[in-house]
């Protein structure tokens, strides 16, 4: 037996320089290993063969057949060493190997502190404490922003994904003084982002998810549109949600129109928050999208008065701002394909105009600050109305199925290969950016939470929309595709209360 000690010597330590290699790399070692180990027994046991029998050697004896138990015995070893390295590689970043890759991190990429004496050497923010997602730093005078600045290159230097750095948080939610917290995976994306994890966007931004090289953020003004397609429970919905948080929380004076058409469910808490206006019909949502189209004319007057290139320029006395306006949109399909002929006349007519004012305004309102944000399953013209589509230049694509909707979408076939992980998409720009994110998960829950302050019905544009919406209810009548009358040119719109420059 002691013959099998040589052999366990050297498992073991193969194990343990293999534990370093993650995914691909692994796999591939792990293959050669098992290959090789193959060659060894195959090429031995023809050695015996030929060592005992001599010219006695038939030619069958080289057919991998006879050692066929070899065959099985490589595969066999080769799952197992999988499996044994799998345990190991999550347990092998253990705080003490944390600690260990920071303060090299730390040395490489000059992340030093100066300590009291004059003399002793430098100091490295040590780690004090590790998660599986995150580990916590003494900050030592250090600030999280300072450190986040230097988060490719120590991402780089630690051979771990750093997403993000923060000041670290207590359970609830309190700052603890002179600790920061590092969030980092070893997969190439986090799998799960929380809203509440992510940085804030400034006003005029909108953070989209996280990448490679952390939040992402788009400005409103290169944004323009967003549209959103993908399969059903990819993520959509969830997507929409946090943006339509981020637009309520960031923008507190922002109109945001929810258009959901599939039994309003997904939209509803926000109803009745800030200045959220909900709508699940055409009746309803021709006179919403008609009172914007009104407020598109005000606002090209105002930035033609102003002499701006658009909305955000503007400055009122105080400078305050001009707010933008969100139409967001779930499952537009609903709103695009052809109604029923058991719908009424009046339904129908609701439902041309609300086309309409949708593509003019896709067209048009770009730069007095109105933003649709639209998600659909699928691109294609029945779902979404091309004229609409072509203008949504910032493109979300969730895992798709079809390969002629993922070209349609982006230009390729991409969006059929993303892994099946729920909140992950490729986001497109007209500016040529192609980059996968995850998106940032918020419950419905969180969401009654971050707005509980937001103060509603501040904007004067909800006020009047209301104000419209509440007369038709009143008479129990429809909209009759009736025109507003045209907005006043010298009508103050800059909602009081706006976030100061
Ligand atoms: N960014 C995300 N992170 C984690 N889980 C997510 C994320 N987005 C969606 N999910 C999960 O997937 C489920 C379906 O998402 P949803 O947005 O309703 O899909 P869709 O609207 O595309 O049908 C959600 O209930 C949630 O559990
Ligand atoms: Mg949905």
């Amino acid at each position: 037996m002691l013959w099998l000690l040589p052999i366990w010597l050297f498992r073991i330590i193969r194990l343990l320089l293999l534990r370093e290699l993650t995914g691909k790399e692994k796999m591939k070692t792990l293959f050669q290993i098992a290959i090789g180990g193959l060659v060894f027994s195959y090429g031995t046991t023809t050695l015996s063969y030929l060592f005992q029998f001599g010219e006695n050697v038939i030619w069958w004896y080289w057919i991998p057949l006879p050692y066929f138990d070899g065959i099985i015995l490589n595969i066999y070893q080769f799952l197992y060493m999988n499996l044994i390295l799998n345990v190991f590689t999550k347990r092998a970043l253990t705080f003490k190997r944390i600690a260990e890759r920071w303060k090299i991190a730390c040395i490489r990429c000059n992340l030093l502190v100066p300590s009291l004496e004059e003399k002793a050497p430098k100091e490295i923010p040590q780690v004090i404490y590790s998660d599986k997602d995150f580990f916590r730093i003494a900050a030592k005078g250090l600030t999280a922003a300072y450190i986040e600045g230097k988060k490719t290159e120590l991402s780089n230097a630690c051979g771990l994904f750093i997403w993000s750095i923060r000041p670290a948080k207590g359970k609830n939610g309190e700052v603890l003084p002179g600790l920061i917290d590092v969030f980092y995976t070893k997969q190439d994306l986090p799998t799960a982002i929380k809203l509440k994890q992510a940085q804030r966007p400034q006003f005029g931004q909108l953070n989209f998810g996280v990448g490679l090289h952390g939040d992402y953020f788009i400005k409103l003004t290169e944004m323009i549109h967003t549209g959103i397609a993908g399969l059903p429970g990819s993520g959509k919905s969830v997507q929409l949600r946090s943006l339509i948080v981020q637009a309520m929380v960031v923008h507190p004076g922002a109109i945001c129109i929810g258009l959901d058409f599939k039994s309003a469910s997904e939209f509803h808490i926000f109803a009745g928050r800030g200045n959220f206006i909900l709508t699940d019909n055409f009746e309803e949502a021709a006179i919403i999208l008609d009172e914007v189209y009104q407020e598109y004319f005000r606002r090209a007057e105002l930035v033609k008065k102003n002499e701006v290139e658009n909305v955000y320029q503007i400055r009122g006395p105080n400078g305050e701002r001009v707010n933008p306006i969100f139409i967001f949109g779930d499952e537009m399909a609903e709103v695009f394909s052809p109604l029923s002929k058991l719908e009424s006349k009046e339904t129908v007519e609701a439902q041309k105009l609300v086309i309409d004012r949708l593509s003019k305004l896709a067209r048009l309102a770009r730069f007095v600050g109105v933003h649709l944000i639209l998600a659909t399953q699928r691109p294609d013209a029945k779902a979404i109305d091309p004229q609409v589509r072509s203008m949504l230049k910032t493109r979300i694509a969730f895992k798709l199925s079809q390969k002629e909707d993922s070209i349609l979408w982006l230009n390729r076939a991409a969006a059929l290969e993303l892994p099946d992980i729920p909140g992950r998409f490729l986001l497109a720009t007209d500016s040529g950016i192609f980059e996968q994110l995850q998106g940032l998960f918020v419950s419905k829950q969180e969401v009654k939470q971050m707005l509980e302050h937001i103060a509603t019905g501040s904007s004067q544009l909800y006020r009047r929309i209301k104000g419209r919406l509440s007369q038709i209810n009143s008479e129990g009548g429809s909209a009759d595709g009736k025109m507003s009358e045209p907005g006043l040119p010298g009508e103050r719109i800059l909602p009081e209360g706006s976030p100061h420059s």
